[in-house]
């Protein structure tokens, strides 16, 4: 009875904001760890998730949650995904910002049958990172992740452990999504909805309340959303420190007031509660929105005080040397605004095709392009990190000061990167949009290291 009573006040409205805790997502154990490396089971399949307070919603889950379990591994150990499809469609499991091989890399045309089951292996040897893993099947892919395919995985190391950052409890995954329920509490998937009246969903559960001590906290905050940008500020408008972007620690701490997501990208922020009197509630807000209701994305709630006299080191890790490029290329973005087809230097993804071909090792500079007015896009490369250089002819914003995977386009706008490979690694691989529903419509590539 409960569960009915409460699909019916589901009806395609969705509660009222901080009226839910927030959860965090559970860690997956390995099933089994050998001396050098520890294997995790991963099996996607139809589940039911507590979503909205009261109302079971179908997913599309990794290992039953919502979104899919954490996993922490080690660098230099190898971890080993036994990945099984319980789904009645091909699926694959891509890890995003990972350096791994061609094969393991769970790419777009590299699928996994409904019914079978596939082992990913990787490497290991980066830095300390929050990445994270998602389906990748091409033109499923969007679909696939909204309705949950999609978890946080996180990459320890020893110099990182050394620098004595929040850990533990206080180091949490934050997984920003969203989503519109019908009327049964289901998720309407609406192929390219974007910037609507959506319900924004923390670690799957609607614009929830954290209850957090008196003390500094880890934040590692993923854009796991199809097409919606996040800009993380706190509602007292108080500074919070960067510690991280995509692939890893800053050179130094960042303090600043906002930090721009966009989908796929990642940071890690460390907000110190213990200036705040116990009782304080201040809201993470998404200084994008453009409407209230999707303003706000969590509530912290500051309860108790814990002794805390630890400082962020002023000095985290330092980058990779920028090292020379040999090669420059541009790549255009475009959509049809017409049709939604997504397009890079006026083609759309063709799986036969190979757009060109990188030495192994080789660093390049890429410059890219936004071509339309008003739709916001985004630019992926699997394998490589990049530093970006230059945004709109001038400095890049500086929270996209490290090494990073994934950056932002604003209509009209432009980056100039330069993207570093590693030459234990070749193959082909693919770079597209992030905005997932863009990717899935033709805004992908591939490219050989060869
Ligand atoms: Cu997060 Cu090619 O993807
Ligand atoms: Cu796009």
């Amino acid at each position: 009875a409960p569960v009915l009573a409460g699909r019916r006040r589901a009806a395609g409205v969705v509660p009222a904001a901080f009226s839910v805790p927030m959860t965090v997502p559970a860690e997956l154990r390995p099933v089994r760890s050998t001396r050098d490396a520890d294997h995790y089971r991963l099996v996607a399949a139809p589940a039911w998730a507590e979503i909205l307070p009261g109302v079971r919603t179908p997913v599309l889950a990794y290992n039953g949650t919502f979104p899919g379990p954490t996993i922490r591994a080690r660098a230099g150990r190898r971890a080993v995904v036994e990945y099984v499809n319980r789904l009645g469609e091909p699926t694959t499991v891509h890890l995003h910002g990972g350096e791994v091989w061609p094969e393991d890399d769970g790419g777009p045309m590299d699928l996994v049958a409904p019914g079978t089951a596939r082992r990913y292996r990787y490497p290991d040897r980066q830095r300390a990172a929050t990445l994270w893993y998602h389906d990748h099947a091409h033109h499923l892919e969007s679909e696939h992740v909204y309705r949950g395919l999609a978890g946080t995985y996180v990459l320890h190391d020893r110099h990182e452990a050394a620098l004595g950052l929040p850990s533990g409890r206080y180091d949490v995954p934050i997984v920003l999504k969203d989503a519109r329920f019908g009327a049964d509490g289901g998720l309407v998937y609406l192929p390219g909805d974007f910037g609507g009246r959506t319900t924004i969903l923390v670690n799957g559960r609607p614009q929830p309340y954290f209850r957090v001590a008196a003390r500094k906290y880890r934040l590692r905050l993923l854009n796991a959303a199809n097409m919606r940008f996040f800009n993380a500020r706190l509602s007292t408008g108080d500074a919070f420190q960067q510690i991280a972007t995509d692939r890893g620690l800053l050179p130094a701490p960042l303090t600043t007031t906002e930090l721009p997501l966009s989908p796929g990208e990642r940071a890690d922020i460390v907000v110190d509660f213990s200036r705040y009197e116990p009782g304080t509630r201040i809201v993470l807000r998404n200084g994008f929105s453009t409407h209230p209701a999707t303003d706000a994305i969590l509530r912290f709630d500051v309860c108790g005080r814990v002794r805390d006299g630890s400082r962020v080191p002023e000095r985290l890790a330092a980058l990779p040397a920028l090292r020379p490029a040999t090669v420059t290329r541009e790549f255009r973005l475009s959509m049809d605004e017409r049709t939604g087809m997504g397009f890079i230097n006026g083609r759309a993804f063709d799986a036969a095709r190979i757009d060109f071909t990188v030495a192994r090792g080789a660093a390049e500079t890429w410059r890219i392009v936004n071509d339309n007015q008003v739709i916001e896009h985004n630019f992926h490369v699997h394998l490589a990190g990049f530093r970006v250089l230059e945004r709109n002819g001038g400095p890049p914003l500086p929270t996209e000061r490290g090494l990073k995977d994934t950056v932002m386009l604003p209509p009209g706008g432009s980056v100039r990167i330069r993207v570093s490979f590693d030459p234990r690694y070749r193959g082909d691989y693919v770079y597209h949009c992030h905005v997932i529903d863009h990717s899935s419509m033709g805004m992908m590539g591939r490219f050989r290291v060869a």
